[in-house]
């Protein structure tokens, strides 16, 4: 699996199935359709990524990565989010953040291994009363000739 098995959905295209069967698998509830400026990349069958994407700040938020229980542990999220922030940082989206369960140790250790740098605490985030850690990364501009 490389960065050219990953896919970007479609702005118009529908929610594939299996993701909505993955989010519930991976966190317990699915998501609705895509928001307008929110964006999803795929790898089909088994992965996803969901951006809400503000362009005009240059800013991207990682709003859930969740890999298929029987794939975890083989470098594919680390491939995925890594496509990710190569796209977003193409378009100029090179502030990036995300909020995670301070006991998702996989996760954690998955932003960290895709330069990541925690920045902030969100006491009692959750719904459950868990806090949140924020993550943040700053991407290189890329400019066209560059
Ligand atoms: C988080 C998740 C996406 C990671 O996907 P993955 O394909 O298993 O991750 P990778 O195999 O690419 O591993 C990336 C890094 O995380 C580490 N890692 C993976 N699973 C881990 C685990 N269970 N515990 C600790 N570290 C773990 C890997 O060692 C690797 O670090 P390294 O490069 O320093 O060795 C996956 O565990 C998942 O889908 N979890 C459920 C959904 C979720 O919690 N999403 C995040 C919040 S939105």
């Amino acid at each position: 699996m490389t960065e050219d098995d990953v896919q970007r959905l479609a702005a118009d295209a529908p929610l594939p199935d299996w993701v909505t069967r993955l989010d519930r698998t991976a966190f317990g509830s699915a998501w609705k359709a895509p928001a307008e400026h929110e964006a999803l990349w795929l790898v089909p069958q088994v992965a996803f990524a969901r951006w809400a994407r503000i362009p005009a700040a240059g800013e991207a938020e990682l709003l859930r990565i969740a890999v298929d229980p029987a794939h975890r542990g083989h470098g594919l999220g680390r491939i995925l989010l890594e496509a990710c922030q190569r796209d977003l940082e193409a378009e100029g989206l090179v502030h990036l953040y995300l909020e995670v369960r301070v006991s998702n140790a996989a996760a954690i250790r998955l932003y960290g291994a895709c330069g990541w740098e925690r920045c902030g605490l969100r006491p009692g985030y959750y719904q459950d009363g868990e806090d949140a850690a924020l993550f943040q990364r700053s991407g290189a501009m890329r400019r066209s000739g560059a």
